[in-house]
């Protein structure tokens, strides 16, 4: 998806002192709206957004917490749709003049650390990097099964893993690379997806 130039050199992202100032969900699908046209890139983020939120509430961390990790998901790929060659520098730079939490915006910062050279260091970091390929793919995984989400199983989607010329854009060694990052196992992974994917209609 990205190229090598997108590295941002740098580490540190966001003001310390903006520690918990967030932005409202109306005011993320706002951005969301007006950054993002292609629709099936709306619908990634928003299936993101989604399972980083209800990881974080699964690891029962607080509502606002929950509410960081979901503006995360939502918004890593804000700038990819219009400004691919500023991806993802554009809507770093958007939250920092916001002065969005640091939090959330290094999170964004490390969704690709192979492109954006930057380390995922908390576990938001490390899961919204976890979740990004294997949602899409996990997603296009639905698009093809005529009963959509309906009786998927982990199985099924690790022979699309397998299978390179399924959703060939994924990277597998990105999926791999995350789950090893995050310390949790592939097939917990795939089963935390399809689960909470398919218990949502975003379209
Ligand atoms: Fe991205
Ligand atoms: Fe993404």
């Amino acid at each position: 998806m990205e190229t090598p130039s997108l590295n941002l050199h740098r580490q540190e992202f966001g003001d310390p002192k903006n520690k918990d100032q967030v932005l409202s969900l109306a005011e993320a699908h706002e951005l969301l709206n007006a950054w993002v046209l292609n629709d099936r890139l709306k619908v990634h983020m928003k299936q993101v957004g989604h399972l980083m939120k209800e990881y974080a509430i699964q690891e029962g961390l607080s509502s606002l917490e929950a509410h960081k990790w979901h503006l995360a998901g939502l918004l890593h790929d804000a700038d990819w749709d219009q400004w691919p060659d500023q991806h993802c520098r554009k809507i770093i730079e958007e939250l920092e003049a916001r002065s969005i939490d640091p939090e959330i915006i290094r999170a964004i910062a490390c969704h690709g650390p192979r492109y954006f050279g930057v380390e995922p260091r908390t576990r938001m970091d490390k899961m919204l990097y976890a979740f990004d390929e294997l949602s899409g793919l996990v997603h296009a995984y639905s698009l093809m099964r005529p009963e959509g989400y309906a009786g998927m199983e982990v199985k099924g989607v690790k022979k699309r893993l397998k299978d390179k010329t399924f959703a060939a854009q994924v990277s597998r060694e990105d999926i791999d690379d995350a789950a090893q990052r995050a310390e949790i196992n592939l097939e917990d992974l795939i089963a935390f997806v399809v689960a909470k994917q398919s218990s949502t209609d975003l379209n």
